[in-house]
C-alpha cells in the first residue's frame, strides 16, 4: 500500500469514530464539553497525525532491517492510537478544563488503552479480540520507557514482535537532536517550563509521565536521553537503538542551546543532564 493511501484510510478511519470517541469522554467527564479531539489530533506536528504516520513508517523500517514477523495491522493501529488521547482537551470556558487536559496529557497510555474497546474497526474487516486486546496493550505500555519501571516485564516486550518494533519506532523515528527539538517544541506548546533548577536527581530519575507533581521539560527530554538499549530488551532492536543513539551528543548540545536562549545557565544544565546519565546507568545495571 502506498503511503498516501494508508493516510486516507486512516483519515476515513477517524472521521467514522466522532460517536465512540464522543461516548467514551461522556462517560469519562460526564456534562463536560470537549474541542474536537479529531481535529486536534490532525492538526497538531509533535503527536498527531504527522507524527503517527512518521511512526509507522519507521516500524516497517525496522520490521524489514530484523526481518521479525510482524502483524502490520497491529503497527498501523498503534502507530495511529497511541498518543491519541493526549487530544482530550475540554472546551477553555470549562471550569476544570486546566486540570481535566493535565490529567488527559498524563494518562494518555492508559485513556487510549481503554478507548480501543470503543472504537469501530469494521473499516478493516473483522477485529478479532486478541487483537484489539494487543493493541490496548501496547498503547498502555508505549510510554514507559526504562525497563526498571517494568516491574514484571511484560512477555510481549520480550519477543521481536509488532509491539516491541511499534516502541522502538516511536522512540527513534527522528534523529536524536530533532526528537530533543521535538521535545522542546511539546514542552513550550503546554506551558512547561524549561528548567526547574530546585528539581531534585530524585524526584527526575523517579519521574515519569504518571507523575504528578511539577516536572521541568528538562526531565522529560532527560527521559528519552537515559534510554538505552537494554530497555528494548531483544537484540535486533537493541543494536538498532545502538545505531541510533550515536548521535544523543547532539541532542544534547540543542538542549544546551535551548538552554542559553531560555536565559538559564548551561553549566548547571550540564552538569545536570550529566549527573542523571550516571545515576540511570547504575540503576539500569543494578536492575539487569
Ligand atoms: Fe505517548
Ligand atoms: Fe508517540
Amino acid at each position: 500500500m502506498c503511503y498516501s493511501e494508508l493516510g486516507k484510510r486512516w483519515t476515513q478511519f477517524f472521521e467514522k469514530q466522532r460517536q465512540p470517541i464522543n461516548d467514551f469522554l461522556a462517560q469519562k467527564w460526564p456534562g463536560v464539553r470537549f474541542c474536537d479531539p479529531i481535529e486536534l489530533f490532525m492538526k497538531n506536528e509533535d503527536h498527531g497525525f504527522s507524527h503517527s504516520l512518521a511512526v509507522f513508517l519507521r516500524a516497517s523500517e525496522i520490521a524489514a532491517l530484523t526481518g521479525c514477523p510482524v502483524n502490520m495491522f497491529v503497527i498501523a493501529t498503534l502507530s495511529f492510537l497511541h498518543d491519541f488521547a493526549r487530544f482530550f482537551v475540554p472546551d477553555p470556558s470549562e471550569k476544570q478544563a486546566q486540570s481535566i487536559e493535565k490529567e488527559t496529557q498524563r494518562l494518555h497510555p492508559q485513556y487510549g488503552q481503554e478507548l480501543v474497546w470503543q472504537l469501530d474497526f469494521s473499516n478493516f474487516g473483522s477485529i478479532s479480540e486478541a487483537i484489539k486486546d494487543q493493541i490496548a496493550k501496547g498503547i498502555g505500555l508505549h510510554d514507559i520507557f526504562h525497563r526498571r519501571f517494568l516491574e514484571k516485564y511484560p512477555q510481549l516486550l520480550l519477543d521481536c514482535n509488532q509491539i516491541s518494533i511499534f516502541r522502538l519506532a516511536d522512540k527513534t523515528f527522528l534523529t536524536p537532536a530533532d526528537e530533543a527539538r521535538r521535545g522542546i517544541e511539546t514542552g513550550k506548546r503546554r506551558g512547561t517550563p524549561f528548567f526547574l533548577p530546585d528539581l531534585s536527581l530524585k524526584e527526575r530519575l523517579e519521574a515519569n509521565l504518571e507523575k504528578t507533581y511539577a516536572l521541568d521539560e528538562l526531565t522529560f527530554l532527560l527521559i528519552v536521553l537515559g534510554i538505552s538499549p537494554e530497555d528494548f530488551f531483544v537484540e535486533p532492536l537493541m543494536e538498532i537503538y545502538r545505531r541510533w543513539e550515536k548521535g544523543k551528543p547532539e541532542a544534547i548540545e540543542v538542549i544546551l542551546q535551548e538552554a542559553v536562549s531560555q536565559g538559564a545557565d548551561p553549566d548547571e544544565v550540564r552538569s545536570v543532564i550529566d549527573t542523571y546519565l550516571e545515576a540511570v546507568k547504575k540503576t539500569a545495571r543494578a536492575s539487569l
